[in-house]
């Protein structure tokens, strides 16, 4: 089956013992083509040199709520030069995170979400969406910009937002958390989502699938995502796998890059 992993963090400490080498093998353990999201201009960097270095990777730029405090004109205008970049493929990941009492005052979030969201319009291209128990505000933001497409990364949603987001023309993206026992909304929210919709991700090197939980993730273990759906959908994890690689390369407008020689 081929792969592709549309949000993985490669940039991430995580991998530092063995980034070349894992990098490297993905092809061979069918992981065609990978996002690597950026969390900062830093790490935004760090992804674009990854997607110099490696043909099957490309590199989404944006700065993160999570780590927006301080963030100013400087650093939107250094996201706005990176996502010039050939290999820059969206603006992400970019979003609310309510989660974490530390994170960034909820209004300054807010501010940082809607200039990269007005930037993915001014220069077309579609968004990586972080929404970590925010969703009225994240649906609230996406539909000020009609014009802008985009996906609710690890989507945590209800299937009644999922439904709306759909409706915009909005993609959804499923992680390991879907092979969780907890999970227990994931599976109406891929009743309600058409495959067409559907893209695979890992966000590793964290939300590791079972039976790996805990562990560090990556790219090869895409596969128990697509096998879960599958159950969900009645589909061979292959037809899903297939389904979401054709998904990621016209969402990211790859056609020309992945066409077969
Ligand atoms: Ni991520």
């Amino acid at each position: 089956m081929r792969l592709f992993d549309t949000h993985a963090h490669y940039d991430d400490e995580a991998f530092d013992a063995d980034r070349e080498a894992l990098l490297t093998a993905l092809p061979e353990s069918g992981v065609e083509a990978v996002v690597n999201p950026g969390i900062t201009v830093e790490t935004s960097r760090k992804a674009l040199a990854l997607a110099e270095r490696y043909p099957h990777v490309w590199a989404a730029v944006g700065i993160h709520p999570e780590d927006c405090a301080g963030s100013g004109e400087a650093d939107l205008e250094a996201i706005r030069a990176l996502a010039a970049h050939p290999k820059a493929v969206a603006i992400g990941e970019i979003g609310l995170d309510y989660y974490w009492p530390e994170n960034p005052p909820r209004a300054f979030q807010q501010e940082i979400f809607r200039r990269q969201m007005a930037l993915a319009e001014e220069l077309d291209l579609p968004v990586i969406i972080h929404d970590r128990e925010a969703h009225g505000d994240c649906l609230a933001i996406v539909k000020e910009f009609p014009r802008v497409r985009g996906v609710f990364h690890c989507y945590s949603g209800s299937p009644e937002m999922a439904k709306e987001l759909l409706k915009l023309g909005w993609y959804l993206g499923f992680d390991g958390p879907i092979t969780f026992k907890n999970a227990r909304r994931a599976p109406e929210v891929a009743a309600v989502t058409p495959l067409k919709r559907m893209l695979l991700e890992t966000d590793s090197p964290y939300l590791a699938p079972v039976p790996h939980r805990g562990k560090r993730n990556d790219s090869r273990l895409l596969p128990l995502v697509a096998e879960k759906l599958g159950e969900w959908k009645g589909l061979a994890p292959e037809a899903v796998a297939e389904a979401a690689f054709r998904n990621a390369v016209e969402f990211f407008g790859l056609e020309k890059e992945m066409a077969e020689p």
